[in-house]
């Protein structure tokens, strides 16, 4: 099958884990990719693997996201998708604990740098009258989490900073959407005590966490046609944890 057959999608944070994921799926659905993080090597042999180019880019400057989408115009003639994915957690500790860093960065990478990808994404797909942006939120943004407040408040801001978009968009043929993704085991949660790893399993009544290729159908399915229906949705992917506890937890 190949849905996306000479699309070019941009992939940031798709050095690693989900966004890895994702690329490497559209890749193997014909698509032409463009990965973008802070980790070079990484990505470099990354995007070599898969036929794409990379681009070094840091997500909380708003000038080298815009040189991203020129990166990927100049190569590629256009830009079909963008998936405004690169994302932190940061440390794990009470709200009167948090340092102004700490949140400074979750607010810069997860909600600026999403910001800045939507922004530079419609400067391109609006006058063309189509495309489709997609933004990794997460299950903390719809169901909050005690002791990573900041983590989840940026995650329900990117929640609506995707519904508003996407009802500014609709009208000019870009649709805009987010997922929400459970627990995967990814650089993000590397160095979780094992222990927290088997607390983490029993959330979601599936009982164990999502394979990345779980989570990367779903990014896929938002940007292919069978969702041209499809706006200002938060898609949750996450084995049933936000729908309810299992008995006992
Ligand atoms: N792992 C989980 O359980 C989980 C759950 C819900 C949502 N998410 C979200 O999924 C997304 C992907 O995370 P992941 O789990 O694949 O983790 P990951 O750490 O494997 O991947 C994140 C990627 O983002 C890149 N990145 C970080 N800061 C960046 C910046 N300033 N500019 C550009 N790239 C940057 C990293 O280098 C890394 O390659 C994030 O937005 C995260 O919040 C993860």
């Amino acid at each position: 099958m190949s849905r996306f057959a000479n699309k070019v999608v941009i992939v940031t944070g798709g050095a690693s884990g989900l966004g890895k994921a994702t690329a490497t799926r559209f890749a193997l659905e014909g698509a032409k990719i463009v990965v973008a993080d802070v980790q070079g090597p990484a990505g470099h042999r990354f995007a070599e693997d898969i036929g794409g180019i990379f681009v070094e880019t840091d997500v909380r400057d708003s000038g080298a996201v815009d040189h991203l989408v020129d990166v990927a115009v100049k190569e590629y003639g256009t830009l079909d998708v963008m998936f405004n994915n690169a994302g932190v957690r940061g440390p794990a500790a009470p709200v009167s604990e948090m340092s102004n860093e700490d949140f400074d960065q979750l607010v810069s990478v997860n909600l600026a740098g999403v910001f800045y990808g939507v922004r530079a994404a419609a400067r391109v797909m609006t006058p063309k009258g189509q495309g489709v942006i997609i933004n990794t939120a997460s299950i903390g943004g719809v169901l909050p989490t005690a002791e990573i407040a900041a983590y989840c408040a940026t995650k329900a801001a990117v929640v609506t900073l995707t519904q508003a978009t996407a009802v500014e968009l609709a009208p000019s043929g870009v649709r805009v959407n987010c997922i929400c993704p459970g627990v995967m085991l990814t650089g993000m949660t590397d160095g979780l005590p094992a222990e927290t790893i088997k607390r983490l399993d029993r959330l979601q009544p599936i009982g164990r966490p999502g394979d990345l290729t779980e989570m990367a159908e779903g990014v896929l399915f938002l940007a292919s046609d069978a969702a041209s229906y499809v706006v200002g949705h938060a898609l949750v992917v996450d084995g049933g944890a936000v729908a309810g506890r299992p008995l006992g937890i």
